[in-house]
């Protein structure tokens, strides 16, 4: 084989590997910290949330329940702000009830009753 073709082919490979998925799907951040929304006073210190490992079984719109998959999924806090409040006549939990709901009582405390080992306690989450 011509060295050129071989370089031509392996960088249609690489662009076909890494460049073009991404198009099409938002980069998945690593370890990222879970905050309240900006001017929110905090009584307990932010969560280290990690999408890779166990999370990475999960589908994108189990937690991104409102992204339609283009672009980036909105912020959580971009929604779900200090205080609770209506839209389109449903409750839209505050940030602090949205994520103890889908993180903690929604999936961590039911996935330990299959033999998981996901954190529960306060301070599992909430890292000094
Ligand atoms: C499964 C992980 C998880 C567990 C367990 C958990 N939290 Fe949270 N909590 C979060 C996340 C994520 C937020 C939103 C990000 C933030 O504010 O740090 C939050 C927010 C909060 C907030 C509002 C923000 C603040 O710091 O004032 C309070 C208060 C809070 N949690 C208290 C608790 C207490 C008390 C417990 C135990 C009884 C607990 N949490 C257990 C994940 C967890
Ligand atoms: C287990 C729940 C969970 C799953 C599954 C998940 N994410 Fe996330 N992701 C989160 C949380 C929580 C945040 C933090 C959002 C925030 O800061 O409000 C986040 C943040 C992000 C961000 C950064 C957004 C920002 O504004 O900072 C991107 C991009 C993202 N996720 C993409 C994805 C994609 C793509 C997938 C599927 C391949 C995915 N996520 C799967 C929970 C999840
Ligand atoms: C674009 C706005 C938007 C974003 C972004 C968003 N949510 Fe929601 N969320 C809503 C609305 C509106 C509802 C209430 C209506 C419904 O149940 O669909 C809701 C409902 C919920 C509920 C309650 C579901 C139930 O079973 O009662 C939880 C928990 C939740 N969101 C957590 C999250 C988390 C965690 C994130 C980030 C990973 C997130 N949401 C991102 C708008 C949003």
């Amino acid at each position: 084989m011509k060295k050129s073709l071989f370089v031509a082919l392996i960088c249609a490979a690489l662009v076909g590997a890494f460049i073009l998925p991404n198009l099409f799907a938002a980069a998945v951040p690593g370890e990222i910290m879970l905050k309240a929304p900006d001017g929110v006073k905090t009584k307990k210190a932010p969560v280290p949330f990690m999408h890779k490992g166990a999370h990475a079984a999960y589908q994108c719109t189990e937690c991104h329940h409102t992204w339609d998959g283009k672009g980036e999924p909105q912020k959580c806090t971009a929604c779900h702000g200090a205080k609770a409040h209506k839209k389109n006549g449903k409750k839209v939990l505050d940030f602090k009830k949205a994520f103890h709901k889908q993180c903690w009582t929604g999936c961590h405390k039911k996935v330990n009753k299959q033999g998981k080992h996901a954190p529960v306690k306060c301070n599992a989450c909430h890292k000094k």
